[in-house]
């Protein structure tokens, strides 16, 4: 069955959100997405003509998908956790389910749950007994260790590892090539920079970087 497909924010994180999920369908002959195209509420008109370059529409602000056709799917295209939050938490007031999104080129242990809304990027690896919340992106070729948790919101950037038994709260955001060693936690809404190296727990709602990250 087809599923209609709209991707929340038209902005780079959001149109490279729209080529997974063309790449899970490309020669499978039974597609599994109808990509209606995107909504966002202040696009900028470069972002228009790109999303038009994708031969995709742009429907509208957000509200869209209030009235949305029945069955329609949103997933949300936003790089930034907190965002993302914030303009989830709108969607689902609107009702339209959020999809989950998984690049064929990206392998998640088949112990992993995650939530509607998730995203993998190509590459992304999650090896054995993962919990990831709603809502979570994990970009190119960023790892994720056997017992970690990643809950509601969190942002995994490209080529970043997180270790195994790692716990990151609501709303992390881990930068590109970042690590957190094994059996740590960063707390809500914090933030560790590019390449940083995180060695102890990090509170909620700082921002930590280097190596060793403070
Ligand atoms: C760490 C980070 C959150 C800081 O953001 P910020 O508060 O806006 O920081 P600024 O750019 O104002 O820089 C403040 C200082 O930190 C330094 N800095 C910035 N990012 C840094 C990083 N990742 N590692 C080490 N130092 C960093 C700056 O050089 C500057 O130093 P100075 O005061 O000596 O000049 C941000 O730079 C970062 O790394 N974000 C992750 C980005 C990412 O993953 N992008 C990929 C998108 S797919």
């Amino acid at each position: 069955m087809t599923t209609p497909l709209v991707v929340v924010g038209c902005g780079g994180h959001g149109r490279e959100v729209s080529t997974i999920a063309r790449a899970m369908d490309a020669g499978t002959g039974q597609p599994r997405w109808h990509l209606l195209g995107f909504v966002d509420d202040r696009p900028a008109e470069e972002n228009i003509k790109r999303v038009h370059q994708l031969d995709l529409p742009y429907l509208g602000g957000i509200a869209w998908l209030r009235d949305a056709p029945t069955d329609t799917h949103h997933v949300i295209g936003i790089g930034d956790p907190r965002v993302r939050r914030a303009v989830g938490r709108r969607v689902d007031g609107y009702g339209t389910p959020a999809a989950s999104v998984v690049h064929p080129a990206a392998t998640i242990g088949p112990d992993t749950e995650y939530g509607p809304g998730f995203v993998a990027f190509a590459g992304a690896r999650v090896t054995t007994n993962v919990t990831i919340g709603r809502h979570v992106h994990l970009n190119q070729n960023a790892t994720v260790g056997h017992d970690s948790t990643l809950a509601d919101y969190v942002s995994v950037n490209p080529l970043a590892a997180v270790s195994g038994d790692c716990h990151l709260a609501e709303g992390v955001l881990i930068g590109t090539t970042a690590a957190v060693l094994q059996g740590l936690r960063v707390g809500r809404d914090s933030t560790v920079g590019a390449g940083a190296c995180v060695v102890r727990d990090v509170p909620d709602g700082v921002v930590v970087k280097g190596v060793p990250a403070r």
